[in-house]
């Protein structure tokens, strides 16, 4: 396996070097900002390459236009790494799911999983066959960066995943695949065995392509009390982890609404763990151990009120930092579609400038 190897280009100042700083608990020049979810939705100039395509996946699909829109938000924003313009449901369909992005909705897929046949009909892809389209956008941006800025890629988590695949679509309350979890605990572990696999061959594959740190994003995960993650997720998550781990890159673990579930998501894995806005970033940092590194907390809410409002709310979150090593500022969770894109260049720069060591 590629051993993980810092950018050699990267001087001390660029994003790369704050970020990666960041992730391997060296204090950087300023502390690194990005933002979930900045490929796409808030910018005019995406929405408008956007409009000439049918699906976000034709899009995709085209590694050229995949890497278009993932240096977007480096030029609109200024953020320290580039997250490719891909999507977690990609991979389920190499594993057998007819599957739909609908234009604010959101995925839906067509034959759902509801039995233990179905679930032994699915495909493993290996890391050699994991959407190659994915892998080449990896290549092109990480070129195309120079080292400058740091490369994120990413997966879902067997839980967030599975419930899609359960469901056939978004959902409230996850009753579907919560009662499969409870009520047949064969089948579930069946799926997210194979799930398990899917997802750690995605990320080993892109950071083979050249992602410097790969975020597993567990966006449904709040749905579970701590006795149930620790049964029917946990062993997962820490696969997932142990296989990253193997690489060398840094991994970042997602959730929102998991205010019960810190420890819990902190003992599975990551080197920084992502946290939402139902906590304090303090007391949530304290709860998963300041030897890990964190990353969220301001409410993605904010963002759609003015400049006093959004400072005050980042200099909360850089007083609960506290200057500690290992803080990634971002959102708790992904950039609402009508936040206005001036506002987020001018939290990156005051971050920066709050931050300068
Ligand atoms: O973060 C980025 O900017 C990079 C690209 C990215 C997308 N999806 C692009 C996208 C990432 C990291 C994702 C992750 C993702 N996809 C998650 C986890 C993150 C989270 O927000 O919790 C989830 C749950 C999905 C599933 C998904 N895909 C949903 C719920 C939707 C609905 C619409 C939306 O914007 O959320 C999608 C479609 C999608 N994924 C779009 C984009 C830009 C919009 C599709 C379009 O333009 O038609």
């Amino acid at each position: 396996m590629q051993e993980y190897t810092f950018p050699a280009v990267a001087a001390a100042r660029t994003g790369a070097a704050r970020f990666m700083n960041a992730c391997h608990h060296r204090q950087p020049d300023a502390t690194p900002v990005w933002f979930m979810r900045q490929a796409g939705r808030c910018l005019p100039e995406y929405r408008a390459l956007r409009s000439r395509y049918d699906s976000m996946m034709t899009m995709v699909r085209a590694p050229e236009i995949s890497a278009q829109v993932t240096l977007m938000p480096i030029k609109a924003f200024g953020v320290d790494a580039a997250v490719i313009y891909s999507d977690i449901m990609l991979p389920l369909e190499e594993m057998g799911m007819n599957l739909e992005i609908k234009p604010d909705i959101g995925p839906v897929i067509h034959n759902p999983v509801r039995s233990l046949a179905d679930i032994a009909a699915l495909r493993v892809p290996s890391s050699e066959e994991i959407t190659p389209y994915v892998m080449e956008s990896i290549g092109l941006v990480r070129r195309e960066l120079a080292g400058q800025q740091a490369v994120i890629g990413f997966a879902g988590a067997p839980f967030t995943l599975a419930s899609y695949m359960i469901e056939g679509g978004p959902s409230r309350d996850y009753r579907q695949a919560k009662a499969m979890m409870y009520g047949q605990p064969e089948l579930w572990d069946a799926l997210m065995s194979k799930l398990a696999d899917v997802v750690a061959h995605s990320l080993v594959a892109q950071v083979r392509a050249g992602a410097d740190v790969v975020q597993v994003f567990d966006s449904w995960i709040g749905a579970l009390n701590p006795h149930a993650y620790r049964r029917f997720v946990q062993p997962y998550m820490r696969r997932i982890f142990a296989a990253v781990k193997q690489t060398g890159a840094p991994a970042i673990h997602f959730g929102t609404g998991t205010a019960a579930l810190l420890e819990a998501m902190a003992e599975a894995g990551g080197d920084i763990i992502s946290i939402d806005w139902h906590v304090e970033l303090d007391e949530a940092w304290a709860r998963v151990g300041f030897e890990r590194g964190v990353q969220g907390n301001l409410d993605p809410t904010l963002l759609l009120t003015s400049w006093p409002t959004i400072e005050a709310g980042m200099q909360d979150v850089l007083r609960r930092a506290a200057n500690r090593p290992g803080h990634i500022f971002n959102l708790g969770h992904g950039v609402l579609p009508a936040t206005d894109p001036g506002l987020l260049r001018q939290l990156v720069e005051a971050v920066h400038e709050a931050t300068q060591r």
